[in-house]
């Protein structure tokens, strides 16, 4: 069985382009149905464009929290999204949405949870002075950057690294660290226990 994913970014949608790379050349077993956006110029939507997805951006201003994500919900619905997959998308989810997706919205962050969460996890890292920092790919839950870990891969700081240095570092990481957590959620029937993702079949 392949699920159909929905992707929600606010930026430039890198993320978006390597999953899509590992949807067509068959790594990944999932089959993306739409990109939402809440930036009118987010790179995801010309990304979107160019792999033939569609993409579409909903303008969030002036919409209390809920009722924007529930114009979200009805398109990922419309669309017939199974699973949701958050690729830098700047804006926290409300219960609604979370419960409505439970268990199957995806979220990245760049930095070894539960290790500075929330904005600029790059700064975070070199302020704090830690050698190794990296990513996560999480289940999203009601708190922010908080849900059951899927996958995590290490990144080292190094003795010059500046804030951009370390972010593109962590990038690259994140490239490689986002389809192969998909893939693991989805090949190996995750299931969310407690704080713990259970794979019922082997996944990695
Ligand atoms: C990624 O680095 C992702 O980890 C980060 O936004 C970037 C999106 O890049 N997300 C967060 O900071 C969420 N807390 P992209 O638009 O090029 O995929």
């Amino acid at each position: 069985m392949t699920p159909t994913l929905g992707i929600i970014s606010s930026g430039r949608g890198e993320n978006l382009r390597y999953i899509l790379l590992a949807e067509r050349s068959g790594y990944l077993p999932g089959l993306v149905k739409i990109v939402l956006t809440d930036q009118p110029d987010a790179g995801a939507l010309r990304i979107a464009r160019e792999f033939g997805v569609p993409g579409l951006y909903l303008d969030p201003r002036g919409k209390p929290r809920e009722e924007y994500d529930r114009e979200l919900v009805a398109h990922l619905e419309a669309a017939g999204v199974e699973m949701v997959v958050l690729t830098g998308f700047m804006r926290i989810l409300t219960p609604f949405f979370v419960r409505r997706y439970r268990d199957r919205i995806l979220n990245i962050h760049p930095a070894l949870l539960p290790s500075f969460r929330g904005m600029d996890a790059f700064g975070q890292a070199l302020d704090h002075g830690v050698l190794w920092t990296g990513t996560t790919v999480h289940i999203v839950d009601e708190d922010v950057d908080h849900g059951p870990i899927i996958y995590q891969r290490p990144v080292p700081v190094k003795e010059n690294d500046t804030h951009e240095s370390l972010k593109a570092r962590i990038q690259r990481a994140e490239y490689k660290a986002y389809p192969k957590a998909i893939k693991m959620f989805i090949e190996g029937k995750a299931k969310v226990v407690g704080r713990k993702i259970v794979f019922e079949k082997g996944a990695e």
